[in-house]
């Protein structure tokens, strides 16, 4: 690792400006530019052949990333997707909210699986908080509380942690490296929720002394991966490497810019990187968003473009096949619904998206027609852009106007290039391009590795 202090920063600030600038190089960030779901782990896991360095910025396991690798397939929910290439670094940065047991489970299965995870290739933000038992079954209250507003959430304690954290009683990663300090904290937080649950929520109180113990004990066995990542990723981007910036659920879950209150409690867009990671503007190349074919949401919220009967099943299929449209992280059936172009107008004009990938084309074909909302109607008048923003309330006046564009017979999961893609598939994503006004550049047409159609 070279020195990055005193007066060789100024260079390295300057290379790391001019690499930005040329963007070929430096830090690449890929986003859903939906509800989550879109398929960001196979498009984070091709463009990782060409990075040194993978990072997650923002949520935790809430988050369920495929990759199939020939007849392997890999679940991930906190590594980063690209760590199933042996020669990246996969960084989970101070954004994220950890829980240290799923951790661990992913870490094991992993391995099993023959992936090389050590703190050699994973290293954990000393700025990250930790999730705990008790984080989780307060989510559950909470979210049960709500009885008809119900987020809908993932049960997964992201909520409850990220509370913590903005109210600076948060435990963080950094904490399991003083054992007896950490092992006060946890009880400290323990029998806090215990009271909570027990006067706010009606519920049991916690076995507080067993549960803090087993889950100290366990949680200790991440102190070697915690380590600062801020001059590790300087200093990639000073020797011109390139970083990929693997985003968790999607823009329109951003606590701050999405369907507020049906959100995530993280910053899902691609602002959240430099909190995230703790790295300067300057530094982004391309904001890559991965965008499905047509839109899908699990939850509860706004949907403008929701389907519901026979066109909802025949888009969100059967559960039958790995891809269809269940949750990865509950099992959920998700909602389906057609593209909506306003909403992806947004994601762009929010994120300065340079590029976008489509996946799940494959899943279109047969459909004699495909419809895709180009406008919302609002109060009698045509508008090409969310007029009042994404708040719950607001959108349940948008209207989609839809546009109708013929559909495709052919197969195409086994198509590689552009040109063989069908004349009316080549049109749908040439309209994709002139709704967001930006261009596609990666297409998948099927769940595996190499079904994606570079333009
Ligand atoms: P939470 O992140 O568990 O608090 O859930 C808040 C909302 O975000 C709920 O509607 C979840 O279904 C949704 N959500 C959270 N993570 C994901 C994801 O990775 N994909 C899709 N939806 C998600």
């Amino acid at each position: 690792m070279s020195q990055v202090a005193g007066k060789t920063s100024a260079i390295w600030l300057a290379k790391t400006f001019q690499i930005s600038k040329e963007g070929k190089m430096g830090l690449n960030v890929i986003i859903g530019t939906q509800w989550g779901d879109e398929g960001k782990g196979r498009i984070v896991d091709m463009l990782s052949s060409d990075a040194s360095i993978v990072a997650r910025y923002n949520g935790g396991d809430n988050a369920g990333h495929t990759v199939n690798v020939g007849n392997q397939t890999f679940k991930l929910h906190l590594i980063p997707s690209g760590i199933v290439h042996p020669h990246t670094l996969g960084l989970l940065g101070s954004g994220m909210v950890i829980n240290p047991l799923a951790l661990l489970d992913e870490i094991a299965s992993l391995q099993q699986l023959g992936v090389d995870i050590s703190p050699r290739r994973l290293i954990i933000s000393p700025g990250a908080h930790l999730i705990t038992p008790a984080h989780r079954l307060l989510d559950k209250a909470q979210d049960e509380s709500r009885g008809k507003d119900a987020i809908g959430t993932t049960m997964r304690g992201i909520g409850p942690a990220y509370v913590d954290k903005a109210a600076r009683r948060g435990l963080r990663t950094s904490d399991i490296l003083d054992a007896d300090v950490f092992a006060a904290k946890v009880t400290a937080h323990f029998e806090d929720v215990s009271r909570t649950l027990r006067l706010l929520y009606n519920r049991p109180g916690l076995e507080v002394k067993d549960m803090a113990e087993e889950y100290v004990t366990k949680t200790l066995a991440l102190a070697p991966y915690i380590h600062d990542i801020t001059l590790l990723l300087r200093e990639s981007l000073a020797k011109g490497e390139t970083i990929l910036a693997e985003g968790a659920q999607g823009v329109l879950l951003d606590l701050d810019h999405g369907t507020y209150p049906f959100v995530t409690s993280s910053s899902t867009s691609a602002h959240g990187v430099f909190s995230g990671l703790g790295i300067g503007v300057q530094s982004v190349s391309k904001v890559i968003g991965v965008t499905k074919a047509f839109q899908t949401r699990v939850g509860s919220g706004p949907f403008p473009t929701e389907l519901s009967g026979s066109m909802a099943e025949r888009l969100r299929g059967s559960g039958s096949n790995p891809w269809d449209e269940f949750g990865t992280t509950t099992g959920r059936p998700r909602r389906v619904g057609w593209l909506d172009g306003v909403l992806l107008r947004y994601a762009v004009a929010i994120n300065g998206i340079t590029e976008l990938c489509v996946t799940k084309l494959d899943i279109l074909s047969g459909l004699k027609d495909i419809n895709v909302c180009n406008f919302y109607y609002v109060k009698g008048e045509k508008h090409s852009y969310p007029p009042d923003g994404l708040e719950a309330s607001k959108m349940a006046l948008y209207e989609p106007l839809y546009e109708v564009l013929p559909g495709w017979e052919e197969d195409i999961s086994r198509m590689h290039t552009w040109d063989e893609l069908p004349l009316n598939a080549q049109k749908y994503i040439q309209r994709i391009e002139e709704i967001s006004g930006i261009p596609v550049t990666y297409i998948s047409v099927g769940p595996e590795r190499e079904q994606t159609i570079k333009r």
